[in-house]
């Protein structure tokens, strides 16, 4: 399994925002939304293995919000960003009075959380990792279970208490190369790295 966690820190959780400024008053809203697209979509296919979690942490608990996305039963994901955005921006905006998760589409699950106790979570998955500029090379990484779990972040990096609880968890920092990358490209890269692994283990 691929399971990605995406920290986004400054998307607007009420989804009150518009789909014509998703670089500004989105609060990187394009980022987070071409992260959903390189992590789900292939050529004319989508990857089912693939899990993503975005945790939309401004401002925090109770109205912090996560939505979980599973590539299994995903449907109505197009390729471009502004209806992916738009498909975030309505799972956020039905959110607003959930106190538990619920499906608002296929595949996509939305409710309220606690950031750091979701991470902490997230980290204690078999093959935890976080992207990190400093981290050990990727190939210098056996992947124990041959998948992933895998932190990022937004065009934000993390806070010092994110920091505090990916440190505290022991997980492995992995970079996927020497320049800092978007959070898009890291998705395109690792799924790269595993995609040519699972081809060799099949050879
Ligand atoms: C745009 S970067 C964050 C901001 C960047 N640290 C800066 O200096 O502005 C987004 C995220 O992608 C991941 N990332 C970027 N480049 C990476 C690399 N070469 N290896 C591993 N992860 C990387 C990290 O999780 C990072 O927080």
């Amino acid at each position: 399994m691929r399971q990605f966690l995406l920290i986004a820190h400054r998307v607007p959780v009420s989804g009150a925002f518009t789909l014509n400024d998703l670089a500004g008053g989105a609060g990187r809203m394009d980022e987070v939304a071409r992260v959903v697209s390189t992590a789900f979509t292939l050529s004319n296919d989508l990857r089912r293995d693939t899990e993503l979690e975005i945790l939309f942490v401004a401002p925090p608990p109770p109205a912090a919000r996560r939505i979980r996305l599973r590539g299994e039963r995903l449907r109505h994901l197009n390729p471009d960003e502004r209806s992916t955005a738009a498909l975030l921006k309505n799972a956020l905006v039905r959110a607003i009075p959930f106190d538990r998760d619920r499906e608002v589409s296929p595949g996509i699950v939305v409710g309220p959380v606690e950031p750091l106790v979701a991470l902490g979570e997230f980290c204690r998955r078999p093959s935890a990792i976080w992207l990190r500029e400093t981290g050990r090379p990727v190939g210098d990484w056996a992947d124990p279970t041959g998948g992933f779990a895998a932190v990022l972040s937004d065009p934000t990096d993390v806070t010092d208490a994110e920091a505090a609880v990916l440190t505290a968890e022991g997980i492995p920092a992995v970079s996927l190369g020497p320049r800092s990358m978007r959070s898009s490209q890291c998705v395109d890269v690792l799924h790269n790295e595993f995609d040519r692994r699972e081809s060799a283990r099949r050879a």
